[in-house]
């Protein structure tokens, strides 16, 4: 790819349009670097969400078939490629990685009561909650034992720390959601343990498994968890502007639960006192009606909750990248920056 020939993609302007000198960013350069590792980790994936009791091959298979990004493995995999790794616990790290946040959307959709994930219905749509949240738990208890086969005690202290807080994150979103007080503060609170805590784990593992030295391991933990907070506040923005084609997931799910995200917060807080009616009847007192969500999607653009949404989401992109900069130049790293520039991309 051009991009990497001329090895410095960076400090351009992105060209959101996209054209044929300038493409969109992408995850393409990083998929093609991790193919080889990434097919391995695929084998990992279905190999270990194998088991005698039929319901959970079942299960995790539908949920594991039906697609998904795979972004944090690959976080994993790079990060320890450009760290210079050639042994093989790369691969077990990644898979692990993987089916802790397999786990984390098994039990989300059960907790926000969604009904599609990947494009298709939701497991627990299927097979119900129970069903969905055991099996949750059984690929984080598979994930664990490939972290202990790695021996890295490092790696497993990072990455149970990392499960601890995710649920710490979906419990503390859970007790502020239907509150239009909420601040942008408490709202990033929720968003570095349920979604940039995994992430930030994802990229330091890397590090710790490659022996880089520790201010090697903190730059990638640091790229992980802004990278994180860049991809859910993107993602909190696409739940009000995006197409449920392209995100595999109904549009105005967030608006339907009741969750106060940065779009909302941001609305509530410029809007008028009769906005401010609106979202408390809606969220607070959870009385909507159709027309609601095309109402609410109304004032964020008013307000331009949306585009500022990805205005912050844009300074974290900044944080992440410049984290990087201790490491020399390669295509790993030019991978892994490309993904920050496409996971604001995906915004648009
Ligand atoms: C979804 O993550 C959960 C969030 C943190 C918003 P992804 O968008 O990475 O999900 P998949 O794995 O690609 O389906
Ligand atoms: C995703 O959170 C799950 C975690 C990060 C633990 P959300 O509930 O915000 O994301 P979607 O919209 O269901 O993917
Ligand atoms: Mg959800
Ligand atoms: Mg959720």
């Amino acid at each position: 790819r051009k991009q990497e020939k001329d090895g410095n993609f960076m400090g351009v302007v992105i060209p959101f349009g996209g054209s044929a000198d300038a493409p969109l960013p992408s995850l393409d350069a990083l998929v093609g670097l991790v193919a080889d590792d990434m097919g391995r980790v695929n084998d990992g994936i279905l190999a270990r969400a194998q088991s005698h009791v039929e319901l959970i091959p079942e299960i995790a298979g539908h949920l594991i078939n039906s697609g998904g990004k795979r972004i944090r493995p690959m976080l994993t995999l790079a990060a320890a490629r450009m760290c210079g790794y050639s042994g093989e616990h790369h691969i077990k790290l990644a898979t692990a990685v993987e089916f802790m946040h397999t786990a984390t959307l098994l039990h989300d959709d059960v907790v926000d009561e969604s009904d599609l994930r990947r494009g298709k219905q939701a497991a627990r749509v299927i097979w119900g909650n129970q069903a969905s949240v055991l099996v949750g738990d059984y690929l984080l208890g598979q994930a664990f034992k490939m972290m202990v086969e790695t021996s890295s005690l490092d790696c497993l202290r990072i990455l149970s720390n990392a499960a601890a807080v995710i649920a710490e994150g979906e419990v503390l979103q859970l007790s502020i959601s239907q509150d239009t007080s909420t601040t942008e503060d408490a709202y990033l609170q929720v968003v570095g343990a349920k979604t940039a805590a995994l992430f930030s784990a994802a990229a330091e593992v890397g590090g710790v498994i490659a022996s880089r030295p520790r201010d090697e391991q903190a730059a990638l933990e640091s790229y992980g968890r802004n990278l994180g907070i860049v991809f859910q506040l993107v993602d909190d923005a696409l739940d009000y502007s995006g197409k449920q084609a392209s995100l595999g997931k109904s549009v105005g799910d967030d608006f339907r639960e009741r969750k106060i995200t940065l779009p909302v917060v941001l609305s509530f807080r410029r809007g008028s006192k009769e906005e401010r009616k609106f979202w408390k009847r809606t969220l607070e007192d959870g009385n909507q009606t159709d027309d609601d969500l095309i109402y609410a999607q109304k004032l964020m653009v008013r307000h331009k909750a949306i585009d500022d949404t990805i205005e912050r989401a844009n300074h974290y992109g900044d944080i992440a990248r410049d984290a990087l900069a201790i490491f020399p130049d390669s295509a790993w790293k030019s991978a892994l920056l490309e993904a920050v520039d496409f996971c604001i991309v995906r915004a648009y």
